[in-house]
């Protein structure tokens, strides 16, 4: 069964719209993993838009399932991690003008600094996954690279309206598992995902982790984080089905 990992940025964005000191993303993993969370993932970008140094270096020490940290390629974020040391990098494209995440990598064209980026943190017993677009290429110059791991850029599929986008962007993304999987890499899918789409998942082996956030978050704010994890929980319990 695949697993899920939380992604807790949007409990920070809430408190950053006010500058306070509540609600805590801290507290917010607590209760995740309470409800069965497989692993919390927080992005500290470097517009420090949401989640703080604070509560990286905090939720390293409360987290009991795994940290997963989200983050741009620099040197900056490098640093941190090394110093955090968290379970899982997963390497992102970061611009300042994004709303969100927008696409995965351009490994292809970043690929010596990627590659060096991913040796430094292997070296240090951090594994890394790379976010990058449902693209063969792609994949396999992650697996040349050294990558772990892949996540799988789902905001395509989530995003799209019609039923031939939905079907083509959905087909891409299960070639791309099932290459990564003969690559032996390790495959995580996320962005945009919610509690429609994750049922387009079922039967899809390859995906070990679905990294879900803005759709968990918003549903904890109308009925709670212990049940809005738990429903998500269960449908990724059935597509198994
Ligand atoms: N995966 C990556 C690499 C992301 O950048 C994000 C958004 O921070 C997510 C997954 C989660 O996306 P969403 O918040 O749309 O569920």
């Amino acid at each position: 069964m695949a697993g899920l990992a939380v992604n807790i940025d949007h409990i920070a964005t809430l408190r950053e719209a006010r500058k306070v000191n509540y609600p805590d993303p801290v507290a917010a993993a607590v209760l995740a993993e309470l409800a069965g969370a497989d692993g919390i993932v927080c992005h500290l970008r470097e517009d420090r838009r949401h989640i703080q140094d604070r509560d990286v270096r905090l939720l390293r020490k409360i987290v009991q399932t795994k940290l997963i940290l989200e983050m741009a390629n620099t040197s900056e974020m490098v640093g941190i991690a090394l110093d955090v040391r968290p379970d899982l990098v997963t390497l992102v494209p970061e611009s300042r003008e994004e709303i969100t995440t927008e696409g995965g990598l351009d490994l292809v064209v970043q690929n010596k600094s990627i590659t060096e980026t991913i040796g430094a943190l292997q070296n240090n017993g951090i594994p890394v996954s790379i976010f990058i677009d449902a693209d063969p290429d792609q994949i396999k110059v992650a697996h040349q690279a050294g990558a772990d791991m892949i996540e799988i850029h789902t905001g395509v599929f989530c995003d799209a309206i019609a039923e031939p986008q939905r079907k083509q962007a959905l087909t891409k993304i299960v070639d791309a598992a099932k290459l990564a999987k003969k690559l032996r890499l390790g495959v995580n899918a996320g962005h945009g995902l919610c509690y429609t789409t994750i049922k387009a998942f079922k039967g899809l082996v390859e995906i070990d982790e679905f990294s879900i956030g803005h759709s968990i978050v918003s549903r904890a704010a109308l009925v709670g984080m212990d049940r809005a994890v738990r429903e998500m929980r269960t449908l990724i319990e059935d597509l198994d089905n």
